[in-house]
Order: structure tokens, then C-alpha cells, then sequence
């Protein structure tokens, strides 16, 4: 067979070892061709694409970034594309594609197999919030990466006596913030799912330093908003994509929390080191297991489906029900959090 795959979006941990599993797979044990497309669903529209061979894909499974490049492509333009898309897929012999990406590459990828297009595609994303799938690679190093940020932040902000406000990555959902919140003790955690009351972080905030505590650190997801009408708050606008441009909640909260508190605060903001570098073992192996079942699933001729990890197996879920509603956190998970705002 013939097999394009592709990785799109915002980039990830782990996305490496998606591409080599599926050269692994494909050329070892099945004979297929593998061509990778250059920045996402850019190199399908645009014609761009090199083969991979097992010596392309040497040595990447550690390797943070994608070797394909990738890109964020706005709707309107993929919509256009879907007939030239497949024309194209038909000229170059392609068997299956493989989109490996989060919220909008899957819902891009369902308007290209909606349209015909033979498409099995892998979730990532370093958020955690596709629905289906138990976890997304991407997200065990991103919650590595923020919780050992926490750690470091809590020996400085200790010696300075310093609330500590980091802002973590999640526009819709928290996960990030509040596993990596849980797992450094943070004393507030804060996510998009629940907006937050200024008062109660205040008091929060207030009761440790009372107890004689010297610092605190406040968690909070890029995404989180205050309960509307509780203090002053800077909206922001919309992207090319759709996406929301934030306006710092680190920021904005720490300059309130200080005003109120007569203590100093401090935004810390994480940003794209969440993203950065090597995937953690954890990701390697889910990230490894989805290219290989991806590839198993264009053999089968299971189009329309995306590799999900549920428990601890790999099923295939349709495209339709993946892309329906984002996974958020649910109440009874944050619950769970020691001190949650
Ligand atoms: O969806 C993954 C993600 O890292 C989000 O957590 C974050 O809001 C967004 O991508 C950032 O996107 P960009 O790289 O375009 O700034």
C-alpha cells in the first residue's frame, strides 16, 4: 500500500514516534511505500511530500517537534481544498492518509473523509482534551515539564516571601494545570471548565500566609476567566484560526491578588516549554503504539476512525464521535485536588 500521514497543528511531544511507528509498521511488516507530507495538511493541498524510509526515521523516536513540519490551516481553506485533495490522493496512488493532530486537524480530517478521502487519524495534543481517547501523547511530558516549573518556582518563591501565579497551557480545558497542580501542591488551581471567584483565591491565598506560611503558588490554566462581573477583566480578541487570543491570566490575576493581598505576586507564564523537547517514556510508548495500530487500521480499510486509548487497549472510535465535544474536567476530577478554587 501507499501511505501519506501528516502532522498538523499546534505540535507535540511524541509526534516523532507516531511518524517512525508508522514507517516501522508499514515498510517492515507489510512492504507499503510511506510518504510524509511537508506542514500539515498544507503538503496535501499544496502537492509537497517525500518518501520515509526506515533510514529517514532513524534515530527521531526521542526527538521533541516533527521532522514533516507543521501548520495551522484555517477552515475555509481546507473546505475549498477537499475536491483538489482527493483528486490528488487518486493521481499519487494513495491507499490511506494518516493526520496525526488535536482538535482542529480531526475535525478538518472528518470534512476530508466526509468527502471520501481514506483517513485514519491519530490524536495528539499536549491539552489532553479529545474526547474518546483516555490520553493524548503530548500531555504526560507537558504535565512533567510544568510540575517540575512548580517545584523550582516554590524554593524562590519561598525565599522571597512571593505568591507565585503560573499560567499553564489549556484554552478550553485544565488538564495540564491540574495534574500538574496536584502533582507540586499548589495551593490554588484554576481552569477554564470553572470560572474563578477573586475572593476565595484571595482568601485562600491570605489563610496560609496567616498560618505563617511564606509563599504561595497559584495554578492556572491559560484559558480560565472570572466569574463574570467580579473584577476588572481584559477580553481579548480572535485569531485567523478562530482561536482565542488570552490576555494573560497570570498576569491579570497576580496584579489583583497583590493589590488585594499587599503581598507581592509574581505571573510566571510557561508558555511553549510545555511543548518543547523530548517526550517522556510514558508518550513514546502511547505515541508508538497509536502509529502502529493507525497503519493496521488503513490495512483493514477502518477509514473515518482515529486510534484511541481506552483502558489500557488501542480501539479504533469514529471520527464523528471524536471531534463531537472536547474532554473537559469533570467535577468530581477536580474535586479530587487538595485546594481548588
Ligand atoms: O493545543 C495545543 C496548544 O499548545 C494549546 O495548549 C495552546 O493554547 C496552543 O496550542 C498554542 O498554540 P500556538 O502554538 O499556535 O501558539
Amino acid at each position: 500500500m501507499r501511505i501519506g500521514v501528516l502532522t498538523s497543528g499546534g505540535d507535540c511531544p511524541g509526534l516523532n514516534a507516531v511518524i517512525r511507528s508508522v514507517v516501522h509498521r508499514g515498510v517492515v511488516d507489510h512492504g507499503d511505500e510511506i510518504i510524509g507530507f511537508e506542514d500539515g495538511w498544507r503538503g496535501l493541498l499544496e502537492g509537497q511530500h517525500r518518501e520515509l524510509t526506515l533510514d529517514s526515521v532513524s534515530g527521531i523516536l526521542a526527538q521533541g517537534g516533527t521532522i514533516l513540519g507543521s501548520t495551522r490551516v484555517q477552515p475555509s481553506h481546507l473546505r475549498d481544498g477537499v475536491a483538489r485533495a482527493k483528486a490528488y490522493c487518486q493521481e499519487i496512488g494513495l491507499d490511506g492518509i494518516i493526520p496525526i493532530g488535536g482538535e482542529g486537524t480531526l475535525k478538518a480530517a472528518r470534512l476530508l473523509s466526509d468527502g471520501g478521502l481514506p483517513i485514519v487519524g491519530v490524536p495528539k495534543t499536549i491539552d489532553n482534551d479529545i474526547a474518546c481517547t483516555d490520553v493524548t501523547f503530548g500531555f504526560d511530558t507537558a504535565v512533567s515539564v510544568a510540575t517540575e516549573a512548580l517545584d523550582r518556582l516554590k524554593t524562590t518563591a519561598e525565599s522571597h516571601q512571593r505568591v507565585m501565579v503560573v499560567e499553564l497551557m489549556g484554552r478550553h480545558t485544565g488538564w495540564i494545570a491540574l495534574h500538574a497542580g496536584m502533582a507540586a501542591g499548589a495551593h490554588a488551581i484554576i481552569v477554564p471548565e470553572r470560572p474563578f471567584n477573586i475572593e476565595r483565591v484571595t482568601a485562600v491565598v491570605r489563610e496560609r500566609f496567616e498560618r505563617g506560611k511564606k509563599f504561595a503558588i497559584v495554578v492556572c490554566a491559560e484559558g480560565a476567566k472570572p466569574e463574570p462581573g467580579t473584577m476588572h477583566w481584559e477580553e481579548g480578541s480572535v485569531d485567523i484560526y478562530g482561536h482565542e487570543r488570552f490576555t494573560g491570566v497570570a498576569t491579570q490575576l497576580s496584579m489583583e491578588l497583590e493589590h488585594r493581598l499587599g503581598k507581592e505576586a509574581k505571573p510566571v507564564i510557561l508558555g511553549h516549554v510545555q511543548r518543547g523537547g523530548t517526550p517522556t517514556a510514558y508518550d513514546r510508548v502511547l505515541a508508538t503504539r497509536f502509529g502502529w495500530h493507525a497503519v493496521e487500521a488503513v490495512h483493514k480499510g477502518a477509514f473515518g476512525h482515529i486510534t484511541a486509548l481506552q483502558g489500557t487497549q488501542i480501539n479504533l472510535v469514529p471520527l464523528a464521535e471524536a471531534v463531537a465535544d472536547l474532554k473537559t474536567v469533570p467535577a468530581e476530577r477536580y474535586a479530587e485536588a487538595e485546594t481548588v478554587i
